[in-house]
């Protein structure tokens, strides 16, 4: 089988780098794409790279359109294409909606959508080229449910499932699918502030009693990457222990 090429990007974050371990394991050639961790960019380099399986490191801010357009260079200067592309990196600005500014509404749709969507944007067409391809956004559970203080992030994250489900529908024709993975609570640089009461109370909640880990994460996106998964299009996977 062809060893194929992931563009994962928020890399350096909890749940980038067990996707990139896990895309490693599977045999892909990686393409972890980063914002400003450079140290544990080039340490996660160091362990992934093998004889035959290369990893490019891409270091910039999503949502700035001339790093985005140079960052696409470089793969084409190093003779990439990519086969999946894995929409992971995600910020979040919590505040009550009368303190939250109309500054950090924007930065956090500029990151979670528009730069997930300019990504999707600008590697659909070399996708539909070789017919081939496998998309899928990281979104949460908050996209369905929202979350007080969340306004901004929940927002950013519904509408990142609706581009997912309508952009399946736009592409399945060109041997595309595209899908979204939906966690649940897991601890991250993100959720470092989330304090113990809620999270034995989320964990009260929780089916499988347990917190959601990156590990969980990696899995659904593996599943979904698969070339054996091309009828699985337009979905949205909670990975969320159960949670409803
Ligand atoms: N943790 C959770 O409970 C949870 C639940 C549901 C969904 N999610 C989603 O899962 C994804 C990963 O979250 P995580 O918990 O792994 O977060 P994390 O540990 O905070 O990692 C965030 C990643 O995004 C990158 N990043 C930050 N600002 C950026 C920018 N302006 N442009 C480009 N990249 C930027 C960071 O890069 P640097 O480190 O290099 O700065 C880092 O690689 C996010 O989309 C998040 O919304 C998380």
């Amino acid at each position: 089988m062809k060893k194929r090429t992931a563009f994962i990007t928020g890399a350096t974050g909890g749940i980038g780098e067990a996707i990139a371990q896990r895309f490693s394991k599977e045999g892909y050639h990686l393409v972890l794409h980063y914002h400003q961790n450079d140290e544990k960019a080039s340490a996660l380099k160091k362990t992934l790279v093998k004889k035959d399986q290369h990893v490019l490191l891409l270091k910039g801010d999503l949502s700035d359109e001339k790093t985005l357009a140079s960052m696409l260079e470089r793969l084409v200067e190093n003779d990439i294409i990519i086969d999946v592309l894995i929409n992971n990196a995600g910020i979040k600005i919590d505040a009550p909606i009368t303190k939250m500014s109309d500054e950090d509404f924007k930065k956090v749709m500029q990151i979670n959508v528009n730069g997930a969507w300019m990504l999707m944007k600008r590697l659909v067409p070399l996708m539909q080229q070789q017919g081939y391809g496998r998309i899928i956004n990281i979104t949460s559970g908050v996209a369905k449910d929202g979350n007080v203080n969340q306004t901004n992030y929940g927002a950013s994250k519904a509408a990142l499932e609706n581009i997912t489900k309508s952009l399946a529908r736009e592409v399945g024709q060109d041997g595309i699918t595209v899908n979204a993975v939906a966690p649940g609570l897991i601890e991250t640089t993100m959720t470092k502030n989330v304090d113990e009461a809620h999270k034995k109370a989320y964990i009260e909640r929780v089916p499988i009693r347990r917190l959601v880990e990156c590990q969980d994460v990696a899995q659904a996106c593996a599943f979904f990457a698969s070339e054996k998964s091309g009828a699985i299009s337009g979905q949205i996977l909670g990975v969320n222990g159960g949670l409803r």
